[in-house]
């Protein structure tokens, strides 16, 4: 088979690596992919956006499957226009990734199928003074999010009542946001564990892959901006099997045959952001696709070929799927610029990529070749892997911190904690 890969980052980058390894797979493309996918894939220089460029590219080439990573090219549409035009490709249709790209539709739905949640009410531009008095009527801290997609910017956790209003003004009068700012949703601030959680399925039928933990704050210690992730492990060891059980039977399950109710089954990755609070399992989000730096972490305890998973999604046989994973445990931490995930600077030249390291996989995120060299090109750089024994799980640790400090470019920035306080 010929494969595309559609993303740039470190998630495409471990799904290139671990879809190189199918007996099914002859040749791997990605667009517009980064230097280190270039090492397993043949780079296509089309940006995310095009999706017509991508279909075009992939009916000339004869591609077999195409997988989608971020999900800008979900929500527009890129699997219903490959599906019009007879090609394979694992994802969710428009319809059905609106479960991420729209957060008012995601509450909604929860809500219609007793899906547990933090509780909420949604309110549109002309609503700003309902706003206002729902903000007044509830505790702090409470939570603001705008209904679009916003990368990651769009939700605020207001310790304040005065700070929400100022943030509704943001919203809906100086539309920080632009039209993913038209509506919001107003919520309860939820304490617990976050999990994140990934489930392949075909719309009907499902598998749960071993969950995992991510850093999202830029800070040791949990603590200063948001970010895409600094790191992740998985599983997650205080995760059992009645815990996963009863995510399974209060959220996952009930998710998937609601969408199929809803006339829109999701077919793909669906990613369940969790919260486990002292009332249980809720979730604080879906995503439409793998997360990533989750996926690094993820697919290495993956011992099925994942293209067979794949065409199961798209082909409806989930069910005739046994998932087989190893007995290891991963952790990865992120390389950022200087400066991310504010302002950073790029083009500066990576160190240390040559040597071997046991037991670690270099996954690019934000990287660029240059005349031969391998350049900085993003905010998060590169995802230093490892995996071992759940028993030495520290040990993991320490392996991954020894490969990292041997890594470097010029502002290199990487948060020292990712794991240390984890027991299995
Ligand atoms: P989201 O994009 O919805 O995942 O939100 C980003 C992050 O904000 C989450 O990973 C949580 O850490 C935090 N967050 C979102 N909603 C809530 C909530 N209702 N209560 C507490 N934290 C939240
Ligand atoms: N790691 C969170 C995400 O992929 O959205």
């Amino acid at each position: 088979m010929k494969v595309l890969i559609i993303g740039s980052g470190g998630r495409e980058h471990a799904l290139a690596w671990k879809i190189s390894q199918s007996p099914l797979v002859d040749k791997i493309f990605c667009a517009p992919g980064n230097a280190g996918i270039a090492q397993i894939a043949e780079i296509v220089p089309i940006k995310l956006e095009k999706n017509e460029q991508i279909l075009k590219f992939a009916l000339e080439n004869y591609i077999d499957l195409t997988v989608v990573g971020p999900e800008q090219p979900l929500n527009e549409g890129i699997v219903d226009l490959f599906i019009e035009n007879n090609l394979k490709i694992f994802g969710p249709t428009k319809a059905a990734a609106r479960l991420e790209s729209s957060k008012v539709f995601a509450k909604e739905f929860m809500k219609k199928y007793k899906i547990p949640t933090a509780n909420y009410r949604t309110f549109d531009r002309s609503q700003k003074f309902e706003a206002e008095r729902y903000i007044n009527e509830n505790p702090v801290p409470i939570v603001i999010k705008v209904d679009g997609l916003a990368s990651g910017k769009g939700v605020m956790i207001c310790e304040s009542k005065e700070i929400a209003i100022a943030e509704l003004d943001n919203i809906f009068v100086r539309q920080k946001f632009g039209e993913a700012g038209n509506s919001i949703v107003i919520e309860e601030y939820m304490i617990g564990e976050e999990l994140s959680i990934f489930v392949i399925t075909d719309g009907e039928n499902f598998l749960i892959l071993p969950p995992a933990h991510d850093y999202k704050k830029i800070l040791d210690g949990d603590i200063g901006k948001n970010t895409g992730g600094m790191g992740a492990y998985a599983p997650v060891p205080f995760v059992n099997e009645d815990l996963m059980n009863k995510i399974k039977r209060s959220i996952i399950k009930p998710t998937i045959n609601g969408m199929r109710a809803e006339g829109i089954p999701f077919k793909g990755c669906l990613y369940f952001g969790l919260m486990l609070t002292e009332t249980g399992p809720r979730v604080v989000e879906y995503n439409s696709r793998f997360g990533d730096p989750e996926t690094q972490v993820v697919l290495p305890l993956i011992e099925s070929d994942l293209v067979e998973i794949i065409l199961a999604s798209i082909e409806n046989k989930i069910k005739d799927i046994r998932l087989n994973l190893n007995d290891n445990a991963a952790v990865c931490v992120v390389l950022s610029s200087h400066g991310y995930p504010d302002n950073y600077e790029i083009g500066k030249r990576i160190y240390g990529l040559e040597k071997r390291f046991q037991d670690i996989l270099i996954f690019h995120a934000g990287t660029k070749l240059d005349d031969g060299e391998i350049l900085t090109s993003g905010g998060r750089v590169l995802g230093i892997t490892s995996y071992g024994s759940k028993e030495k799980f520290q040990q993991v640790v320490s392996n991954v911190y020894a490969a990292v400090e041997q890594i470097t470019f010029d502002g290199a920035y990487y948060r020292s904690d990712i794991g240390k306080n984890v027991k299995f």
